[in-house]
């Protein structure tokens, strides 16, 4: 048995895709029902496997001034789509935030929560498709009940029959969105490795957040790789995984696809890649520092 289980829920367009077995559409009807979005809200939203906690962790550090506190990460920055599982329910969850309300979401952009009329931020973070197709290998092993080759998650992956989707519908909307709406900062991964203090800077801007040289180094070293992985409050290890595959936190690298991709599947996905950004002037660097495409 290969197959992992999944719910389907419908996407906004008319079709479904796959969300995760403890996501179910009525958690969907709930959530687009009562769920109301609050001028002062922040979501870090992504496709699966490219870089939320990391984005999580900085947004949730820069918010409170550089404080971890004493919550976990997922309780500092929950998962809007399991607020219905919340043991007293959504809405009496929602009424126990103190301060301004961080979300995590890997809703596709038409399943977001409406924001119009709020100043509601986004903080969308895309990384390139063959360092998140090898992330969510190894996350859907450890987290998710997979029990197949990377070969054959691999052609799930291409044809978009993974949890939350078809990676480029989840990123080319959003990507779209970004650029009329200054609601929403697209980021990518490759970025933020390559220039981190920097993109601490640009969310605490985007955030308003008036962020000294001390907070922004601070969020740096606290969101850094070695500094969540052992902290007990970033680390994850909360959080049901299998000891005999990488862990959450796996390599935190730019171009890691490199060790696990054979010559056919890097072009595969090369020529999917091709197709899709065509004209929407969206590039990422794979590992070798040039943009494509
Ligand atoms: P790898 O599997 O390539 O190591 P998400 O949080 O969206 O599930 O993304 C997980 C990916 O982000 C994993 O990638 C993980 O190692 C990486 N990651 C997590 N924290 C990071 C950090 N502080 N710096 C860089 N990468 C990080």
């Amino acid at each position: 048995m290969t197959e992992q289980a999944f719910n389907l829920v419908n996407d906004g367009k008319g079709g479904q895709i796959k969300f995760p077995i403890f996501i179910s559409q009525a958690d969907m009807d709930l959530i687009e029902k009562e769920f109301i979005v609050k001028d002062d809200d922040v979501f870090v939203t992504t496709f699966p496997r490219s870089g939320t906690t990391w984005t999580e962790q900085m947004v949730h550090l820069l918010v409170n001034n550089g404080e971890q506190g004493e919550q976990r990460l997922t309780d500092a920055v929950p998962w809007l789509e399991t607020l219905p599982h919340r043991p007293n329910g959504m809405l009496e969850f929602l009424k126990t935030i103190k301060g301004r309300r961080l979300f995590t979401s890997h809703l596709p952009h038409p399943l977001m929560p409406r924001r119009d009329n709020t100043t509601a931020k986004i903080v969308y973070v895309a990384r390139n498709p063959k360092d998140v197709a090898i992330s969510l290998f190894f996350h859907d092993q450890s987290k998710g009940g997979y029990m197949g080759t990377w070969e054959e998650h691999f052609q799930l992956f291409l044809k978009g029959d993974v949890h939350c989707g078809d990676y480029f519908d989840h990123i080319l909307p959003w990507w779209e969105a970004s650029q009329h709406d200054k609601n929403i900062l697209f980021l990518k991964y490759e970025d933020m490795k390559n220039d981190h203090a920097g993109s601490v800077a640009q969310i605490a801007s985007f955030l308003d957040i008036s962020a000294t040289p001390e907070l922004i180094a601070t969020v740096v070293t606290l969101s850094g790789f070695k500094s969540m992985t052992s902290t007990p409050t970033t680390n994850f290890n909360w959080i049901p995984q299998r000891a005999d595959v990488p862990s959450h936190f796996r390599k935190g690298d730019i171009g890691d696809w490199k060790n696990h991709f054979s010559a056919e599947q890097s072009a595969q996905l090369d020529a999917l890649f091709a197709e899709k950004m065509k004209g929407t002037g969206l590039q990422f660097d794979f590992g070798d520092g040039v943009l494509l495409p």
